[in-house]
């Protein structure tokens, strides 16, 4: 499939920047995952990585693989992370966290020096909140929390899984998914007046974290920086 070749391109791409002893936060998701298992088949006697993974099943992935893997509290800064996203503006802003993981995530991709965001041409948009934002939030008083979020202006909905339960993160947390109608006009201000309401842990919003888009192609990469 297209979109399976696009996604291994940028993959493929993105772990030619990984040099031997770094230190690399592992992404989650369809795209990230394909890049983890391209580092595994690199891992020689001249090729190791320490891992650092943003979510329970990117670690299992990792540890399967035989990457050495280091907890989010170990250290305060790595070398370079490489994941995937929901959406790219052209200022290298994201939406994460469709995936479920996007507390880990950033708390990973905060510490490295360089975030390198693969994806394919799907994920590129004029401005952000084409599709849903991801929201985290305690379960405590959830619902409370969500009527908050709402009166920025979204619809905000709970994230329910198959078996019709709420979907729970690695941390234990509630997903609501958040639509603005008209997309998101100030990325910034809208994670700073999220964060400012009490139960939410996080946002999808990714701001002046990336360092460099990585797009695959078909035939492929193109790249944003
Ligand atoms: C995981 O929580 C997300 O942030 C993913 O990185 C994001 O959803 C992209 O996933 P795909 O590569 O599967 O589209």
């Amino acid at each position: 499939m297209n979109q399976d070749t696009s996604k291994y391109n940028a993959a493929e791409e993105a772990i030619k920047l990984i040099k031997n002893g770094m230190v690399v936060g592992l992404g989650t998701g369809s795209t990230a995952k394909i890049a983890v298992d391209l580092i595994g088949q690199k891992l020689s006697d001249d090729f190791q990585i320490i891992g650092m993974p943003t979510s329970i099943k990117t670690k299992e992935q990792a540890k399967s693989l035989g990457i050495k893997l280091i907890e989010i509290d170990d250290s305060d800064r790595i070398d370079i992370a490489i994941d995937g996203a929901d959406e790219v503006s052209p200022d290298l802003s994201l939406i994460k966290g469709l995936g479920g993981a996007l507390l880990r995530e950033k708390k990973v991709e905060k510490k490295a020096k360089e975030l390198i965001i693969i994806v394919d041409e799907s994920k590129i948009v004029e401005k952000l909140g084409v599709g849903f934002l991801p929201v985290e939030v305690a379960v405590e008083a959830h619902e409370t929390t969500k009527d908050k979020i709402s009166k920025l202006g979204c619809i905000a909905e709970l994230r329910i899984e198959k078996n019709n339960l709420p979907f729970v993160t690695d941390n234990k947390n509630y997903i609501y998914h958040c639509k603005f109608d008209n997309g998101i006009d100030n990325p910034k201000e809208l994670d700073k007046q999220l964060m400012e309401i009490e139960g939410v842990v996080d946002t999808g919003l990714f701001i002046n974290m990336a360092t460099k888009i990585i797009i695959g192609t078909p035939d492929g990469t193109k790249i944003i920086v």
